[in-house]
């Protein structure tokens, strides 16, 4: 979603922006723009719709600049167009900001300060740029203007502001949406995330909700609502900027796809001794599994998918009852709770508003809560009592795979270090798991071939699956949909003949998943009966329990850990039947990575 990079030093500002938005890409986004800001208190805003690339072929500037801000927009107030893409300036041209969040007092606002103002956009954002203008015209005080704004906004705001009177100076605001300031020797910046700074300084200071702060090249000074000066450290991040290139992959899908099996056995080193011969976690993490009586998994689109799983884990492996939930649905429709609750929040990113909406109840409630997330310091990882890292490596292509992996892999491992009497070895079998990943992933032009076939040029396809296959199931088609466009959604293979079988016709894809013994003849006798309709059908199963005619068959791994390994073929078919259809595979269309608005 929205991406902010701003920077103020002594560097060509114009490239530090540009490079900074490439890099924030991966987020999603329809228009971009950059706001530099000279000497002379000049300001030149360069925004247009589309790629980074396009923003590039417009910005014209070769004066020395040292300040500026950039930001890539995903709609959310007002189509994607190049007048409601960022920066927005204040109409007498003093103030200029790019946001990143919704303000939700919106309508209240501009019925307030700006009933017959003529806005040139149709964004949210616009108002905030005239607010703090409007503040400053009473107080004559930029400071006080931005204290005030603050609290007169309702919502999600991280905000980078320029003030053209002011070229020493680099402002920012944060509530609830993801911003980062980054310390450097000579400059400083700041970013919706690491990444955007990452080329420039591994160093990091958070903002929490509702503070602000002010740059300038040599100094970083926070500060509460109330203009109290907060002390706070820094961060060293160990993300490693040249992970953050695909090197000689042509997307960073297949790229993730293939890291698969090195991040399970990154896992496997980083939660185990150092011989291998057990896995370690902190205690009060374990302790906090034990004691709950039941664990509520909160998660969205593909982490939710990986919680499906991992509720199986939880249940076959240390017996503890678990629900699974859609975050955006249970904060407006908290179920009754057991009596010890531990909440577990499952998300790639760390950010995700709807997540941390629910965080953010469970706090006030005072529930334990455990954060599951890629990103170290995200705002998950911050604010949940407990968190563990997936080490999964930065994860840039929108389609979530390595970190969907990863969670499943983490998840076994607490369900794991729950029990006190081990019936499996997990780092065996983790270690298993991760070299089959790597043998699926040698095959990729057998997948190449059946996506050709079975998805160059449908419209729909289906995918069916019982017990944990059907978690898999939904994964497998979330990953088709966002990335190839195809219409397909993933079904309980025993629920198809309860209406949804009217939907196949003549050559309809049903892709089945079979890796588990005691519904291997269910589901193939469901296979049967779509085939019998026309279905063109392909089987994806265990070896163990394959059958001669089955289109893709997987090495065995232990039972429990077969979603790690049947998702994987599933990921590289969406890969190919998008790029069949010669469509953005790292960035598809409509969608973000950080989903930073509920
Ligand atoms: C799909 C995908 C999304 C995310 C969802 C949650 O490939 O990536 O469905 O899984 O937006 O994001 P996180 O995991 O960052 O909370």
């Amino acid at each position: 979603m929205c991406g902010i990079v701003g920077y103020i030093g002594y560097e060509d500002v114009k490239e530090i922006l540009l490079g900074g938005l490439e890099r924030l890409e991966y987020r999603g986004y329809d228009s971009s723009g950059i706001g530099i800001l000279n000497d002379q208190g000049q300001v030149s805003v360069f925004k247009d719709l589309g790629r980074v690339s396009q923003l590039r072929t417009i910005v014209d500037y070769e004066e020395k600049a040292s300040i500026g801000i950039g930001h890539t927009r995903w709609s959310t107030h007002g189509e994607p167009s190049k007048n409601n893409a960022h920066p927005h300036q204040s109409k007498n041209g003093r103030f200029t900001i790019v946001h990143n969040g919704v303000i939700e007092n919106e309508d209240i606002l501009r019925e307030n300060y700006f009933a017959s103002f003529k806005f040139i956009s149709e964004t949210d954002s616009e108002i905030i740029v005239e607010l703090i203008n409007y503040f400053y015209e009473l107080y004559n005080d930029v400071e006080l203007a931005i204290r005030h704004l603050m609290n007169h906004l309702n919502g999600s705001y991280a905000l980078g502001i320029i003030d053209s009177q002011q070229p020493d100076k680099l402002y920012v605001v944060k509530n609830k949406s993801p911003l980062l300031i980054g310390l450097g020797e000579g400059f400083n910046m700041i970013g919706s995330d690491a990444m955007a700074m990452i080329t420039k300084t591994n160093k990091f200071y958070e903002l929490n909700d509702q503070e602000y702060a002010i740059l300038t090249r040599d100094s970083i000074s926070i500060f509460e609502i109330t203009g109290a000066k907060v002390t706070r450290d820094y961060f060293i991040t160990n993300l490693d900027k040249d992970q953050v290139n695909k090197g000689t992959y042509p997307h960073y899908m297949l790229k993730e796809i293939d890291e698969q099996a090195v991040v399970i056995r990154r896992i496997i080193d980083k939660y185990s001794d150092k011989r291998h011969e057990r896995f370690i976690m902190d205690q009060n993490i374990i302790d906090a599994i034990k004691d709950s009586d039941r664990i509520y998994i909160i998660a969205a689109g593909t982490s939710y998918n990986a919680g499906l799983v991992g509720k199986q884990l939880f249940e076959k492996i240390a017996n503890k009852p678990v629900d699974v939930c859609v975050a955006s649905e249970f904060v407006y429709n908290q179920p009754v709770l057991s009596q010890k609750p531990l909440f577990i929040f499952i998300s790639q990113s760390g950010e995700t508003a709807d997540s941390r909406a629910v965080l953010v109840n469970v706090n006030k409630l005072g529930y334990p809560s455990l954060a599951v997330t890629n990103v170290e310091n995200s705002t998950l990882y911050r604010e949940a009592t407990y968190n563990l890292l997936l080490h999964a490596g930065p994860e840039i292509a929108v389609a979530s795979t390595k970190a969907y992996t990863a969670q499943i892999a983490v998840l076994a491992i607490c369900a794991y270090l729950t029990v006190d009497v081990k019936e499996f070895d997990l780092i065996h079998e983790l270690s298993l798991a991760a070299n089959v990943i790597e043998s699926i992933c040698d095959q990729k032009e057998i997948l190449k071939e059946l996506a050709s076939c079975f998805l160059r040029d449908t419209r729909n396809c289906f995918y069916i699956g019982r017990h944990v296959d059907y978690a898999v199931a939904m994964e497998a088609s979330l990953k088709l949909k966002e990335i190839s466009y195809i219409q397909t959604e993933g079904f309980a293979a025993g629920e198809l003949k309860h209406g949804t079988i009217a939907l196949i016709e003549k050559d309809t894809p049903v892709i089945a998943i079979i890796s588990q013994e005691e519904i291997n003849l269910n589901t193939r006798s469901n296979v049967k009966e779509v085939k019998t309709r026309g279905a063109n059908t392909l089987v994806i199963s265990l070896k163990s329990i394959s059958s001669e005619s089955d289109g893709f068959v997987i090495d065995d791994v232990h039972k429990l850990l077969t979603p790690l390994v049947t998702v994987v073929p599933t990921q590289i078919l969406a890969y190919y039947a998008a790029l069949e259809r010669g469509l953005d595979i790292d960035k598809p269309r409509n969608l973000a990575k950080s989903v930073t608005v509920e």
